[in-house]
């Protein structure tokens, strides 16, 4: 039976550090990414990084579904992918604009300009040292994700114009979740462990 972790909402001093190298494929690090994988699916998300569970440690998972035939994400298929100790080892001078999203800041969405591919070495769960190139979507999630390691957040990588909308917004979205729960678990510093919403609440 997986945990389910509550999920730190920016500002968080964990959110802002540099997480710690993982030792490995251990035991405890595989716990650790499979709590997080049972987490992101609660939450919705598609990608989530250890410091966004208060885990200062560089250990990542994704998932982005399956592919349909139109192009669209199917999100039906699971698709899991563990990374311990991630690392951007190439990034192209292509770069692509897509919009994305935080489980740290629910309900920000922020345009963000990034490689459009890039090549990452990283440890997989089986222990073995793989390097990986990532196009698309996959190449922004993972992009955002590692940024999580180093203490950043999608929304410092936007225009500063942009920027300061987006905190505006956020201030906002933030308060009504102090108030009211979110979707999935929360933790925030001022308030403790914020229960999820009741089934009644999440409907909205
Ligand atoms: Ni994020």
């Amino acid at each position: 039976m997986s945990t389910i972790y509550p999920i730190l909402l920016q500002p968080h001093k964990v959110l802002s550090a540099v997480s710690e190298p993982a030792p490995g494929a251990t035991p405890q690090v595989l716990e650790t990414l499979e709590n997080m994988l049972a987490t992101l699916y609660r939450a919705d998300g598609v990608g989530l990084a250890a410091p966004q569970v208060n885990v200062s440690q560089r250990l990542v998972v994704t998932d982005l579904g399956g592919e349909r035939p139109d192009g669209k994400r199917d999100y039906s298929v699971k698709a899991p992918k563990f990374f311990i100790n991630p690392t951007i080892t190439w990034a192209s001078d292509e770069t692509r604009s897509l919009q994305e999203g935080c489980l740290s800041l629910p309900g920000l969405w922020g345009d963000v300009v990034r490689p459009s591919v890039v090549r990452v070495a990283y440890t997989d769960r089986d222990g073995a040292a793989v390097e990986e190139e990532f196009s698309g979507l996959g190449a922004a999630v993972i992009q955002h994700e590692i940024d999580h390691l180093d203490g950043v957040l999608f929304t410092q990588r936007m225009t500063k114009l942009r920027r300061d909308i987006a905190m505006g917004k956020w201030a906002r979205l933030r308060r009504n979740i102090l108030a009211d729960g979110a979707d999935f678990d929360v933790f925030a510093a001022e308030t403790g462990v914020i229960k999820a919403a009741t089934e009644q609440s999440r409907k909205r």
